[in-house]
This record gives structure tokens, sequence and C-alpha cells, in this order.
């Protein structure tokens, strides 16, 4: 298939590439970094820029594809004026997405985000009413990041509704790669005390990125959405222990299929798109939390 990534540059958006085109597909990658003007290395990513708030730059890239991943986006809310983080994640997914439903594009993959729930960014106080959370659980979003991400959910909805299109939302947990695990996680598996407000969830790039390819591939109707968490939680902690240690009886607990499992659940992810996770935090950092000699 001819897919296009959007926001091919990024953490996201650079292992989504590498593993469509290791999976056998042609990638047009689009970002705003300007390109090069060297010969294309053997079976990389074709490249093109664009600045997706500008609908006619995303109908540019967005021409011919047959799937697109999207996953250009400010991915927090704090970074950058909160106008600035609704202005662009909201526009950018409405220009793709506009620009796929009218070029006849067959599967749209839309990088959504763990936060849908209230998670991570709230200005007041939330909790999730249960854990693991799943897809079920309703939506509170307070933040303009969280927001965006509950809308573009919506837009696909409205797109499946109105075209033949078949959309995937994905949320993926809090993003690491080899670059970050011990920065970002290495404080938590040392000390579950240092509490995370998406409840010890991660996620390994590479394995989004897997469940990124089975989304593209999918031939499921409608608009899905799937949580993308891995199925361990960080520092592989007795979540049922550390749950009631850290909130008391403030969030339900529900049914674990492990002990060290994650916060979040990908149950459905596992049984409808057939994805299976294949790493974790051990792979990169030992007990400690400190990183792993590089393999
Ligand atoms: N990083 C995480 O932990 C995490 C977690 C959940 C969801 N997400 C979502 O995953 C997606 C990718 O996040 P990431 O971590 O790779 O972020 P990133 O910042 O590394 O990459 C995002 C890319 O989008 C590009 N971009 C931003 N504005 C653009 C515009 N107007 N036009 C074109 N491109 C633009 C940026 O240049 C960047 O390369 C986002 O939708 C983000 O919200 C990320």
């Amino acid at each position: 298939m001819k897919i296009v990534v959007t926001g091919a540059h990024g953490k996201v958006g650079r292992a989504a590439t590498q593993a469509l085109l290791h999976a056998g597909h042609h990638v047009l990658a689009t970002d705003l970094t300007r390109p090069g003007f060297e010969r294309k290395a053997p079976g990389s990513a074709d490249y093109r820029m664009a600045d997706l708030t500008d609908a006619g730059d995303a109908f540019a890239v967005i021409r011919g594809a047959d799937a697109v991943v999207h996953a250009a986006a400010i991915p927090e809310p704090t970074g950058n004026p909160p106008h600035v983080v609704f202005q662009t994640n909201i526009m950018a997914t409405f220009d793709v997405l506009e620009a796929a439903v009218r070029f006849g594009v067959q599967r749209f993959v839309n990088i959504s985000s763990e936060t849908v729930p209230g998670f991570f960014f709230p200005e007041r106080d939330f909790l999730p009413d249960y854990a693991p959370v799943d897809e079920l659980h309703p939506a509170h979003p307070q933040d303009p990041y969280a927001l965006t991400k509950l809308f573009g959910e919506k837009l696909m909805d409205a797109a499946v509704e109105r075209s033949d299109i078949r959309c995937i939302s994905i949320r993926p947990s809090w993003v690491q790669n080899e670059d970050n695990y011990e920065q970002n996680l290495g404080p938590q598996v040392r000390d579950a005390a240092v509490t995370s407000p998406n409840l010890w969830s991660y996620i390994d790039a590479y394995d989004l990125a897997d469940a990124i390819v089975l989304a593209a591939e999918s031939d499921l109707p409608g608009h899905e959405v799937f949580y993308i968490a891995s199925p361990d939680n960080v520092g592989g902690h007795d979540f049922a222990a550390v749950l009631k240690q850290y909130y008391g009886d403030a969030i339900e607990l529900r049914d674990l299929e492990r002990v060290d499992a994650s916060g979040i659940s990908s149950r459905k992810a596992m049984d409808k798109l057939g994805w299976s996770p294949k790493r974790s935090w051990r792979d990169y950092l030992d007990a400690d939390g400190r990183a792993l000699p590089k393999r």
C-alpha cells in the first residue's frame, strides 16, 4: 500500500515509518522539517514537507494515498500556548482527514492519546473511575491537548458516517524508546511512590509501531478506538497493591490479567487487531531503573 505518515520525523512517526517500510509498504513521510537534496537511501521513505494546518499542504500530500497514519501533532499541552496546541492539533487532523475523505483513502489511522479520559494534564484533580482504564471509560478532558484528541476521535466518527473511509484511533500510553527510557521511567522503576497520572503505564515505541502497521492493514469497518499500552507497568509493581497504597479506594480496581499489570488495558487491541506486544522497560533498564548496555 502507499501510506502517508504525518509527523514522520517525530518519536512515533519515525518508528511507524520504519515498521511500515519493513512490512513492505511504500511510505510517503511528511513533516515540518525541510527536505534535503541528497540521493534517497535505498529502502527509505519518500519525503515531502508540509504544514498540515494548511489545507492546501494537506491535500497535496494525501493525494494518491491508500492509507494515512496521522501522527503529526503537538504531543502535550505545556510547552506551547494553549491556543497553539488546540489550533495545530485540531486543524491538522481536520485537514488531513478531509483530504483523505475527498480523495477516497480507504484507511485512516489516527494517533490519539491515552489522555482522552482526562489523564495526565488536568488543571484540577482528576482520577479515573476504574483501573485498568479501557476504551469504555468516560471522557472528561480538561486541557487543550486531550480535548484535541477527543475531538479528533469525533472527527473520525463523522468521517465514517459521511464516507466509506475506515478509521482507527490509537491511544498510545507514554511512548518510550532507547533515548528516553531511563530519563522518563527510571525514577518510577526505582520508586513506585513517584506516582504517574497514567497509573504507571507506558508503551514501547516499537510495539506501538507494530500496532500502527496492524491498524493500517486492518479491514475493520467503521471507527474503532484502541488503547495501546504495555501489558506490564513501569517498575513491575504489584498493581493492586500500589493502586491501594497510593490512591486508597478512590479508583475501583477491576480484573487484572497479571500481577504487574498496566493501569491501562490493551485487551481490545490484542483481540481485535491481533496486537501482541513483545517489549518491556526490562529490555532497556535494570531493576534500579538504570540503562542497560546497548545491545
Ligand atoms: N509521545 C507520547 O508519549 C505520546 C503519547 C500519546 C499520544 N501521542 C501522540 O502521538 C503523536 C506523535 O507524537 P510524538 O511523540 O511522535 O511527537 P513529536 O513531537 O516527536 O512528533 C510530532 C511531529 O509532528 C510534527 N508536526 C507538528 N505540527 C505540525 C504541523 N502543523 N504540520 C505538520 N507536522 C507537524 C512535528 O514536527 C513532529 O515531528 C501525536 O499525535 C501525539 O499526540 C504521543
